[in-house]
């Protein structure tokens, strides 16, 4: 089964074609992303009718590229995957309408997907982990930790209740100076910083609930800048690594709480998967590497670009759920808000 993969929620645009393999996990075949970064750096921030107007754009030739490097023709595809939702309405309708007019021509299944099962489900293309497990999920719009039962059953266990923690990381680099997009600045700010030198809230520390709060960790670097000021580059790089430090222990220890909820609600999970853009950074996955160790459990950290938006990912979730016969119809709408 190959599966054609559409992602133009927020500023990539990605097409990809995933085979399943006998072995349960996926054959990524071609995975073509176009980034909209230069568009909006000038603007420090992703600009939605920027956004839209960039997907439109590139859409028809990132397809034709993807089903290409796949050594395909669009005929081959047994269906038509595209991430309806949640993201910026603009850009969901160009690859939902896209995928649309391919399933309609072709006569091939639509499957509409939710952009957070994509990144859910990621580490079974990859690695084949078998249900349940326990997922920490962490972009730019989402912080939640997950029990992940089964394709479409899905446990929240937490959630932040304020800003996501790619968000803390793009504020954080917006308010120092650093550029658009925010994660990356920062982290390679942080490698030649000193994590001690400011001593950051590790906010909800220690708490039942594995929820989180950002927030106050944003501010709180604000307010240091600010009695910093003027910065001087040893200054930015050293509040990147404390916030930085800070974040990978609210991370850590909310994950560590998720575990003892878990088996309440899932029993013993398989593994801890890390999924999202911000799990491409290497002193979260390190972190993650020692906490999983330390726990005796089975750790997977998809490769860092199947954590940032990608179409494979989007692929593999059609995949999976074409395999359980759940397609959808031309009328299914995008979903700017649809929680996991
Ligand atoms: O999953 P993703 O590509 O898009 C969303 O669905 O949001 O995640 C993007 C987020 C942004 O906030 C970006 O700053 C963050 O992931 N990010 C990082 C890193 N790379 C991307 N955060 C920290 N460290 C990184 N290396
Ligand atoms: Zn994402």
């Amino acid at each position: 089964m190959r599966v054609l993969g559409i992602e133009t929620t927020c500023d990539e645009s990605a097409a990809s074609v995933v085979a399943w393999r006998e072995d349960g996990r996926g054959d990524i075949l071609s995975n073509e992303v176009m980034s909209q970064i230069a568009d909006h750096a000038a603007f420090g921030g992703v600009v939605p009718e920027i956004a839209a107007r960039a997907h439109v754009e590139v859409i028809d030739r990132l397809v034709e590229r993807a089903v290409d490097k796949a050594g395909l023709s669009l005929e081959d595809v047994d269906g038509i995957a595209a991430a309806a939702g949640p993201g910026l309405v603009g850009g969901v309708m160009v690859g939902l309408t896209t995928a649309k007019a391919l399933a309609l021509a072709l006569r091939k299944p639509l499957i509409a997907v939710n952009h957070l099962e994509g990144h859910a489900l990621t580490a079974r293309l990859t690695d084949g982990v078998a249900f349940p497990y326990l997922l920490l999920l962490v972009s730019g719009g989402h912080t939640q930790l997950i029990a992940v039962r089964g394709v479409g059953d899905y446990r929240r266990l937490g959630t932040t209740v304020d800003d996501a923690v790619g968000e803390a990381f793009d504020k954080t680099a917006k308010l120092l100076g650093l550029p658009y997009p925010g994660g990356p600045s920062v982290e390679r700010a942080a490698e030649t910083g000193d994590p001690a030198r400011f001593a950051l809230p590790r906010p909800m520390l220690g708490r039942a609930k594995p929820d989180f709060s950002l927030s106050g960790l944003k501010t709180a670097v604000r307010l240091e800048a600010e009695r910093a000021a003027p910065l001087k580059p040893r200054d930015v790089s050293d509040l990147c690594a404390s916030f930085q430090a800070a974040a990978v222990d609210v991370l850590i220890d909310r994950t560590r709480a998720a575990l003892r909820l878990f088996r309440d609600v899932a029993g013993h999970p398989n593994a801890i998967v890390v999924a999202g853009g911000v799990a491409s950074n290497l002193s979260i996955r390190s972190a993650f590497v020692r906490f999983a160790g330390e726990s005796g459990i089975r750790l997977v950290l998809p490769p860092a670009i199947l954590c940032t938006d990608n179409g494979a990912m989007i692929a593999w979730a059609g995949i999976e759920r074409l395999q359980l016969g759940l397609v959808d119809d031309l009328t299914v709408p995008p979903r700017p808000r649809w929680p996991l």
